[in-house]
């Protein structure tokens, strides 16, 4: 199986990366605000922030290119993560994005395609032939298409946590769940406001906070029997869709990533109630993302990373 470093050769090949900023999702913005679940979440799970009770929430939206100086105008993928605070002092995260679906089943797969994405006169010919090893990812196009675009508001989208989870109440039942953040606001930009910069994106996020909370919903897909728990590139048949709570953003973070301070999203980083499905490209995220850590911060993730 392909390694951490190699991951991130891979990126650092399409221009991510860069020392001193995440290896992808290079550019993001921290927010603050508060999670709150519903009673069909507390009977699903058993986990401390899904038991009703409001939480602390920190949140990063992010552009999805390993590029720090990335403009918000240019296409690609956008990032949404979560990190929960639990009762006993702990956290649990929820990493999502626009796609529907991963690009491959494997970590393997993805710095392949990573590796066919590096620019020069060669791509076009390495891309086609990776799509001709790779047959699925054309009929996933038009989803991923559909996910690059450039949206109007980080608030008005979509996020999908992709990976299946395994949630297991208090009676000891168990399902296993996808996760996918729905926004309250539709469609446009805040009105009034001329956001063309380079960060449009965070100017319209920080407008819109000023008139009042934004929030989303966690939305908890339950699989059906056909639905692939290992795989994050195949879509799910189930309608099962249970509101598992509310998210409310307030307002910027002024005090984490300052001095020293580390913030991670890991999505093997759960707790009691939850367990990471045998997914290989959720395993290897952890992995990838101490690497990115290292890069950014020169630092070892050590304990702080979860346990795979
Ligand atoms: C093998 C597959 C993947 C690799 C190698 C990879 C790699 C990375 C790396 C290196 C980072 C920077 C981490 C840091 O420095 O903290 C990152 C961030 C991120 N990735 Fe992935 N990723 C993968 C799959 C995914 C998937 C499936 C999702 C879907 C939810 C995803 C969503 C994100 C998000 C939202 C961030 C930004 C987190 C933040 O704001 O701190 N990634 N990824």
């Amino acid at each position: 199986m392909v390694t951490p470093d190699e991951a991130i050769d891979a990126i650092r090949g399409t221009g991510g990366a860069q020392p001193g900023s995440r290896a992808l999702h290079a550019k993001g913005t921290l927010y603050r605000g508060t999670f709150t679940a519903t009673p069909e979440a507390s009977g699903l799970s058993r986990a401390k922030h899904l038991d009703g009770s409001t939480v602390p929430a920190l949140i990063r939206f992010s552009n999805g290119s390993g590029n720090p100086k990335q403009r918000d105008g240019l296409p690609g993928v956008r990032g949404m993560a979560v990190k929960l605070s639990l009762p006993d002092g702990s956290t649990t995260d929820v990493s999502a994005q626009t796609a529907r679906l991963f690009v491959s089943s494997t970590p393997d797969g993805f710095v392949d395609l990573l590796k066919a994405m590096r620019p020069g006169p060669t791509a076009p010919l390495r891309m086609a032939k990776y799509f001709l090893t790779h047959p699925r990812l054309l009929g996933a196009l038009p989803i991923l298409r559909e996910a690059n675009k450039v949206p109007a508001s980080y608030a008005t989208i979509e996020y999908h946590g992709l990976h299946a989870f395994r949630w297991i109440a208090a009676d000891g039942s168990a399902r296993f769940v996808r996760y996918h953040w729905v926004p309250e606001a539709a469609g446009k930009a805040v009105q009034g406001q001329g956001f063309d910069g380079p960060d449009f994106l965070t100017d319209e996020l920080n407008a819109r906070l000023a008139g009042g909370p934004v929030r989303f919903d966690l939305r908890a897909q339950i699989a059906g029997p056909d639905d692939s728990t290992v795989d994050p590139s195949a879509p799910w048949r189930s309608s099962q869709l249970v509101t598992a709570g509310t998210l409310e953003i307030t307002g910027l973070d002024a005090e984490r990533e300052h001095g020293g301070d580390i913030v991670v999203f890991d999505p093997m980083r759960v707790t009691d109630g939850i367990e990471p499905s045998d997914d290989p490209v959720l395993r290897f995220r952890s992995l990838a993302y101490s690497a990115s850590v290292k890069l950014r911060t020169g630092v070892d993730r050590g304990p702080e990373a979860p346990h795979i």
